[in-house]
Order: structure tokens, then sequence, then C-alpha cells
């Protein structure tokens, strides 16, 4: 009887767990990937060329605030590494910064400190709409039925997470 309590409250704690990330992984983008993170040495034009940017997605640099920054430039001080008199200092100061992307456009960031050089630049693409078009667009009238389309998928792969989770679980426990 224990076990099976325990076990529920395990499996509630997981599933929890999984609605949270769930919420957060789709309007927040960790910027390299909880690996890498914003850092030297990393490539942000590959990493970047496999996210999909668009209007109010919120962009989350992690890194060391000792060594590194987030400014926010135009594209010649992209291309240049120069880190003065950037659009926006992006910096807090704890290491964790934020950043809404509020238009259809492409956003820069570096880091200054001389790290642009070492591959702290990142180039963002922004989209006008989270999601691509659908292949077959059905009537123009379609923009109330898209948001609801859009958002199934983020529904549906964490439903198949908990039952992989609590499946993994179930026969866990039945072999103690
Ligand atoms: C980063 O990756 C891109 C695309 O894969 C490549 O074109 C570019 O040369 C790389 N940059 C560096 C500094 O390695
Ligand atoms: C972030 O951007 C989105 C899209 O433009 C906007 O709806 C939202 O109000 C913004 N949030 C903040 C806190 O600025
Ligand atoms: C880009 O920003 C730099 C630094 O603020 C400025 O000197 C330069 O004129 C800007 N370039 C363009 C094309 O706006
Ligand atoms: C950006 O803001 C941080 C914290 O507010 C500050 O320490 C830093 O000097 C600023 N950097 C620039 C380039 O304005």
């Amino acid at each position: 009887m224990g076990a099976i309590s325990r076990r529920a409250l395990l499996q509630w704690m997981i599933l929890l767990m999984i609605v949270c990330i769930g919420r957060v992984s789709g309007k927040m983008l960790r910027v390299g990937g909880s690996s890498q993170g914003w850092n030297p040495d990393v490539n942000y034009t590959e990493w970047a060329s496999k996210q999909y940017f668009y209007v109010g997605l919120w962009l989350y640099f992690g890194y060391d605030r000792y060594y590194y920054n987030v400014l926010e430039v135009n594209e010649t001080s992209y291309e240049t590494c120069n880190d003065r008199d950037p659009i926006t200092n992006v910096t807090r100061g704890a290491g964790r910064d934020v950043f809404n992307l509020t238009e259809a456009k492409t956003y820069y960031f570096l880091s200054s400190g001389g790290y642009c050089w070492h591959g702290m630049k990142l180039a963002v693409p922004v989209h006008q709409f989270p999601l691509p078009p659908p292949v077959a667009a059905p009537s123009p009238s379609s923009s109330t039925k898209s948001s609801s389309t859009s958002s199934s998928p983020s529904i549906i792969l964490p439903a198949a997470l908990v039952l992989a989770v609590t499946w993994t679980i179930n026969s866990l426990f039945s072999f103690r």
C-alpha cells in the first residue's frame, strides 16, 4: 500500500514537472540549448539555423556573469564585433537575461569584453507567426482556427511523455 501511494506521488510529481517544462519551452528559448548556453566557442549561426524564432518568443541567455554579457546591436556592429553604443543593454547583472522578440525582423546580439571574437555573437531571424502556415491553407478566415491547431503539438508531446514515464515507473515497481 505504501509502495502504491509513493508511486502515485512520483507519477504526479513527474507529470507536474513535464507540464511546467512544456509551458516554459513553448514561450522561452534557451540560447545555445541547455548544454551550451551563452558561452565562447559555440557556433551560434549553426545553432540559430536549427531554431524557429517568432514574435512573442522570449530568448533566455544563461552565462557566467563575471565574464560575459548580452547586448543587442545592429547588423554592422554584429559583423564587426563592435560593442559600443548598443541598441539595448540586455544585461541585468545576474547572468540570467531574457529578451522579448517583439518584431518580425533580424535581431543581433553579442557579448562585449572581446568574446564576440570567440563566437559570442547571435543573429536571430524572427518570423511573424509561431508556426509556419499549414501546407493546405483552407479558408482566409482561419485565423482563429490556426491558433487552436498550433497549440495541439505542445499538448500531445507531454501527454505521450506522461504515458511513457508512467509505463516505465509501473514496470520498475512491479519487479521489486
Ligand atoms: C558556423 O557554422 C556555419 C554554418 O554551419 C558556418 O558557415 C560557419 O563557417 C561557422 N562559423 C565558424 C566560426 O566556425
Ligand atoms: C512580449 O512580446 C509579445 C509579442 O509582441 C507581447 O504580446 C507581450 O506583451 C510582450 N511582453 C512584454 C512583457 O513586453
Ligand atoms: C550601428 O551601430 C553603431 C553603434 O551604435 C553605429 O555607430 C552605426 O552607425 C550603426 N550602423 C547603422 C547602419 O545603423
Ligand atoms: C549594461 O548594464 C549592466 C547592468 O545594468 C552594466 O553593468 C553594464 O555596464 C552595461 N553595459 C553597457 C555596455 O552599457
